[in-house]
């Protein structure tokens, strides 16, 4: 019940307006998103990059039904392009549809993903298309198959959600076209016709597609937390004698860091997903809705950094 809270709280757009004016808030918010600005992002980045892990920079933000709003984030993706090539931070990015305009005018939404896809791969870099709900699924997977894979191949690619009833059929199909997958459980409330309503079941089905993305995917993103699940997949390229640079594991920013660092020093591929800008509210319902002891973990962090003496 706390988790659907947490995720009807996540669309509440008002209560966003009251608490983004609140420096408890932010402060809260820091453990999952790397602060407000590209800089800050940036830097967090390059902290992890000495620890040998990579980053994919998100700027926060989704539903523009402003076209005014979708060509601002589309111009902070592109100066953040800019800004990481010469950092010295990967030049890799996760963009959702809805926030470059999805919802107002699909050309105006292509003619921005097409500014920041030709300046990445000028940059050598790498553009994620994020999966959003249900709704957008077959959206989103047209429009990256025939508007960006079509031309941008290798610097592009999409995401496959396992609590999705569909998407053994949709990886079937991305295996075919090689393109690139990062898979995920899925982080949205969706209704039972389209997605397995036990996490048993979303578990199971994160596993199978997980095996078949590592047989036959190409270079795939293997985004969970989940430890029996990351020991699963560790078996699994032993047993069938997948080397480790043919895929990669996937994180987000604030969890499980311990992990993060031990699948690094055991040879593993790892990304972090690196989310920051001034709409974190709703990301940050989604991470709590789904570990709600999230909330008396960071507060403990909190009152501890507070209270403790400076050094
Ligand atoms: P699960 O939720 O079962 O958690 C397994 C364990 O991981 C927990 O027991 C806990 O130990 C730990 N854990 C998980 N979440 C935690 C949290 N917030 N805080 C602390 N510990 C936590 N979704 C989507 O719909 N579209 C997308 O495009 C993406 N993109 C994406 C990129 C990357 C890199 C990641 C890692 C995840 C996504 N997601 C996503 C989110 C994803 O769908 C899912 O909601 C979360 O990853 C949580 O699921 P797990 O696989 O970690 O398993």
């Amino acid at each position: 019940m706390l988790r659907t809270f947490l995720l009807w709280l996540s669309e509440q757009q008002g209560i966003f307006n009251l608490l983004r004016r609140n420096g408890l808030a932010s402060r809260f918010a820091a453990r999952f998103v790397a602060g407000e600005g590209v800089e800050t992002a940036a830097t967090a980045a390059l902290e992890l990059k000495k620890l040998g892990i990579m980053t994919s920079l998100d700027l926060l933000g989704e539903s523009v039904t402003q076209e005014s709003d979708a060509f601002a984030a589309r111009d902070q993706y592109l100066a953040m392009l800019d800004h990481l090539a010469p950092s010295g931070a990967d030049v890799n990015v996760s963009v959702k549809l809805t926030q470059m305009g999805l919802d107002i005018d699909e050309e105006l939404c292509a003619a921005n993903m097409r500014r920041i896809l030709e300046k990445a791969r000028a940059l050598g870099g790498f553009v994620r298309l994020d999966m959003e709900g249900s709704a957008y699924t077959q959206r989103t997977l047209d429009f990256f198959e025939h508007r960006l894979f079509s031309e941008f191949g290798p610097h592009t690619g999409v995401v496959i959600q396992s609590c999705l009833r569909r998407s053994v059929a949709d990886i079937d199909h991305l295996i075919a076209i090689g393109a690139r997958v990062r898979l995920c459980k899925g982080a949205y409330l969706e209704p039972t016709e389209v997605a397995f309503p036990e996490k048993a079941d979303v578990d199971q089905a994160y596993r199978t597609l997980m095996e078949r993305l590592l047989r036959e995917g190409n270079y795939p993103g293997l985004a969970t937390h989940d430890q029996r699940i990351l020991e699963h997949a560790r078996e699994f390229v032993t047993r069938e004698g997948i080397p480790a640079h043919r895929f990669e594991f996937q994180m987000l920013y604030g969890v499980r860091r311990d992990l993060q660092e031990r699948l690094r020093k055991e040879g593993f591929n790892m990304r972090v997903y690196v989310p920051f800008g001034t709409q974190w509210y709703p990301y940050l319902m989604r991470r709590l809705a789904e570990r709600p002891a999230n909330i008396a973990f960071i507060l403990g962090n909190m009152i501890r950094e507070t209270f403790s003496p400076r050094a």
